[in-house]
């Protein structure tokens, strides 16, 4: 594996390899003998934080990142006055953006204290060529910019920036290129994102991510299998497939594999123990999915199956290729095959045109799925979009007051919702130590709702039987159903 390389062997004296992922090695290589050079100056390593600002892709994009400043030797932090601050942004909706332009502004004042402070941007937001061009006229104190498709070279980026005074740019528009076997720096010991594909080919019309993240192109399954397989020997017990549409995932590889094919090859891996993935389209979800996941040890029972909207009308207007109908049939398939299946979604409130009777539409559809769980938002105008220039923008006053319509029917039906399992032992993975009461661990359910238990630290990372005691809401509070037993036995 890559990530067990020596850096020590690599011959520096050499020009840089052309081949990857040598290539970066090489200039980890070279950024670790600056902080080397840092660490004598200074008494202490170089301090390094990473945020991820976006979507579970995002997070997982940050793990790269983090695993290469680790193997380059930064200390890492989690703090915005570090000495190199990395921010992976997200440009999904408006306020996103906004938020990055916010940070920018603070981190001026502390750099102008600091100057020796590095700061980078990366992520969707850099793909988008205004946001550029806004950073180099305002805000020149930036190091280094990079965008989704060159993630891999960050190392390179990194050792170019560390010898330069002007700020450094890199952005391309497309790639076909995957590098596979870069570090990774995981948030969880025993569980991990897993990228199946990268891009999307949809084309919804309020959606900027096909812009910024290119065209779909997916992994070989060997080397996600190998990547999986890698994982569980460092102890992950639980991984998240992630793709933007993972349901036409393989379809442009030169041997063709079927997503549910990938999910059936995934769960032979011996010592797997859960399989979620993430996001998944109504229109390409197929029958073989279901079955697979139906029949499925390890495939979570849940199901992100974005909505967006409940009228016909909207839904041709955003191109989303499905009708209300057939959403409908689908979700009313999804139960019948797996009747204890969590079916959660999101959902645009405000899109270009939309009525009251469209809104209507919407809500009905909630009503009939009952979803387990909501993401709502408020529709954002991406510059680029087809929807940015439709006529009907509907005003914010009307958006506002149905968005907290839908908000109160889904928290309401999400929590009829969660009663379901309630007095029933189910496995939970716990995730961690509650951090309002250390005396409680957190962990999940296969259909991913939150259990809190009483319970210490040695039981993270650990899949346990759980009797799920009370319902509040949105989680759970249960007890080991072992000393569930115990309890019984001595009240008996
Ligand atoms: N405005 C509001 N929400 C959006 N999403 C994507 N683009 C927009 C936009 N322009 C939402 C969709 C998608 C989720 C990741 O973000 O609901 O499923
Ligand atoms: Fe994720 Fe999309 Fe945001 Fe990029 S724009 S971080 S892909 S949600």
């Amino acid at each position: 594996m890559y990530n067990e390389i020596n850096l020590n062997q690599i011959a520096m004296e050499t020009s840089p390899p052309a081949e990857e992922p040598a290539r970066q090695y090489y200039f980890m290589e070279k950024c670790r003998r600056w902080v080397k050079k840092f660490e004598a100056e200074n008494g202490r390593p170089p301090r390094a934080c990473v945020f991820n600002m976006g979507c579970q892709m995002n997070a997982h994009d940050s793990e790269k990142l983090r695993g290469i400043l680790g193997t380059i030797g930064y200390q890492l932090t989690e703090d915005e006055t570090s000495d190199f601050v990395l921010y992976n942004t997200c440009t999904v909706r408006e306020n996103a953006n906004l938020k990055v332009y916010g940070h920018l502004g603070y981190l001026s004042s502390l750099k102008k204290k600091r100057p020796q402070m590095m700061i980078a941007l990366c992520g969707c937001m850099m793909q988008e060529p205004q946001v550029v061009e806004r950073i180099q006229k305002k805000y020149r104190f930036v190091n280094l910019v990079f965008g989704t498709h060159n993630l891999y070279k960050f190392a390179e980026l990194l050792a170019a920036a560390l010898e330069s005074d002007r700020m450094i740019i890199d952005i391309w528009k497309d790639t076909d290129r995957i590098v596979e076997d870069l570090p990774a720096d995981r948030t969880y010991p025993f569980k991990s994102g897993v990228n199946i594909m990268f891009g999307c080919n949809n084309f919804c019309s309020y959606c900027i991510v096909p812009y910024v993240r290119g065209r779909e192109r997916s992994r070989r399954p060997q080397d996600i299998l190998r990547e999986i397989e890698n994982l569980v020997r460092d102890g992950v017990k639980e991984v998240m497939l992630l793709g933007q549409n993972v349901n036409s995932y393989g379809k442009n590889l030169e041997e063709p594999v079927t997503f549910a094919q990938l999910l059936r090859m995934a769960e032979q891996i011996e010592g797997l123990e859960r399989i979620r993935f993430m996001t998944s389209h109504p229109k390409d979800l197929s029958d073989e999915l279901i079955e697979v996941m139906r029949d499925s040890r390890k495939v979570c029972r849940h199901l992100h199956l974005p909505l967006q909207s409940g009228s016909t009308r909207i839904l041709k207007k955003m191109n989303r290729r499905y009708t209300k109908e057939q959403y409908l049939l689908l979700t009313e398939k999804l139960r019948r095959e797996m009747p204890d299946l969590s079916l959660t979604t999101d959902i645009i409130v405000g899109f270009p045109g939309e009525t009251e009777e469209d809104f209507q539409e919407t809500l009905d559809v909630v009503r009939r799925v009952r979803f387990d769980s909501a993401f709502t938002f408020i529709y954002s105008r991406r510059t680029g979009t087809p929807a940015a220039v439709m006529e009907d923008q509907v005003p914010e006053d009307v958006v506002k007051e149905r968005f907290g319509r839908l908000l109160s029917l889904v928290q309401e039906i999400g929590q009829e919702t969660s009663l379901r399992v309630q007095g029933q032992t189910l496995p939970v993975l716990v995730e961690s130590v509650n951090e309002q009461d250390p005396s409680l661990v957190s962990g999940r359910l296969s259909n991913n709702l939150m259990v809190h238990l009483p319970g210490g630290s040695g039981l993270v990372g650990q899949i346990v039987d759980v009797y799920l005691k009370e319902c509040r809401g949105f989680y759970y509070i249960g007890e080991i159903a072992d000393s569930q037993e115990k309890e019984r036995t001595w009240h008996s």
